[in-house]
């Protein structure tokens, strides 16, 4: 059965390759693109949903606009890892279709209506920061029933955060939003730093894709000299994590991923610990499990995919 989704972005080089990954795939319909305030500012990241939605020939595909900023906190951004623009990159600039314009309903109204009117249960997949799904939540808590799961990326359950030593960035920039997504009692999924630092793209992995031979895969590579340069800075390796990918990959090929089903909570407000998710590996909290934490990926599966998928694009 085809897979209705949401998804929930900040573009960002990984929620670009998110968004391809989902617009290749067959057993995935797009109901629409939902952009929150993350990785840029909100009115740097829909213009890039609009740009790679141009890029990919799908402007059919609608995109609204969400929260420029969390729920308690400002927002802190990551101009240093996405670039000014929040999709810097070498190459032409693209150009967005003059006749491709964000939607006017807001994401927050947009996913609430599209929740209570589609008759089958829908994925939402936040690849950002959590804030507006958890206000559309707030909003309307009857939606809960028709939301079969929420796939996200965030979190760092065994391994270190990436933008405090305790903290993965999603997580961190709106710590209120996860808790109220966690506390929501909707079945959840998290692939955070554990997975997502399993599948990383090196300079052999934009080769491969580059056989694909099109100007989509040609545009992942492009992406990807840029986002690289960061972490081969900060992880002094030739790897880079590509986190947001992982959630659609596990949509279409769960077997990927392998985890458990434990208790997540977030801090809220500490200094030092600000957006940690204390994930109760070994239940010794006996706090109710309410979320399956993703902690092995297998990387050889998960390009195959992402290979195969990107040659389906123009
Ligand atoms: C997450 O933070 C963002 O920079 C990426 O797009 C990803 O969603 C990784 O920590
Ligand atoms: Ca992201």
């Amino acid at each position: 059965m085809i897979k209705k989704i949401i998804l929930d972005c900040d573009p960002g080089h990984d929620d670009a390759v998110a968004i391809m990954l989902a617009a290749a795939s067959s057993e995935i319909e797009i109901l629409g693109i939902t952009c929150v305030g993350g990785n840029s500012g909100l009115n740097n990241t829909v213009n890039n949903a609009l740009k790679v939605c141009t890029l990919i020939e799908r402007t059919d595909l609608k995109i609204f606009s969400g929260s420029n900023k969390p729920i308690h906190y400002d927002l802190f951004t990551a101009e240093y890892v996405h670039g000014k623009t929040g999709l810097d990159k070498k190459g032409d600039p693209i150009i967005v279709n003059p006749d491709y314009n964000v939607q006017e309903q807001s994401a927050i109204d947009f996913i609430i209506e599209t929740c209570k009117s589609t008759s089958d249960q829908i994925y939402l997949c936040p690849t950002g920061p959590l804030t507006n799904i958890a206000l559309s939540l707030q909003k309307d808590p009857s939606i809960k029933n028709n939301i079969k799961e929420i796939v996200f990326m965030g979190g760092a359950a065994m391994c270190l955060g990436n933008t405090t030593p305790s903290a993965e960035f999603n997580i961190y920039v709106d710590p209120h939003a996860a808790n109220i997504v966690l506390d929501s009692g909707i079945p959840l999924t998290m692939m955070g730093l554990d997975v997502t630092h399993q599948v990383n793209v090196n300079k052999m992995i934009i080769n491969s894709m580059n056989e694909n031979n099109n100007k989509s895969s040609k545009f992942f590579g492009e992406l990807m000299e840029f986002y690289t340069i960061f972490h081969k800075k900060l992880y002094e390796t030739e790897d880079t994590p590509l986190h947001d990918p992982c959630v659609i990959a596990y949509l279409l090929e769960p077997n990927i991923f392998k985890g458990k089903l434990v208790n997540v909570i977030v801090e809220e407000n500490s200094k030092l610990t600000r957006g940690e998710t204390i994930v109760d590996w070994l239940g010794v909290t006996k706090r109710k499990p309410n979320c399956m934490v993703m902690s092995h990926a297998d990387d050889k599966k998960f390009f195959e995919l992402l290979k195969n998928k990107l040659s389906c694009l123009p």
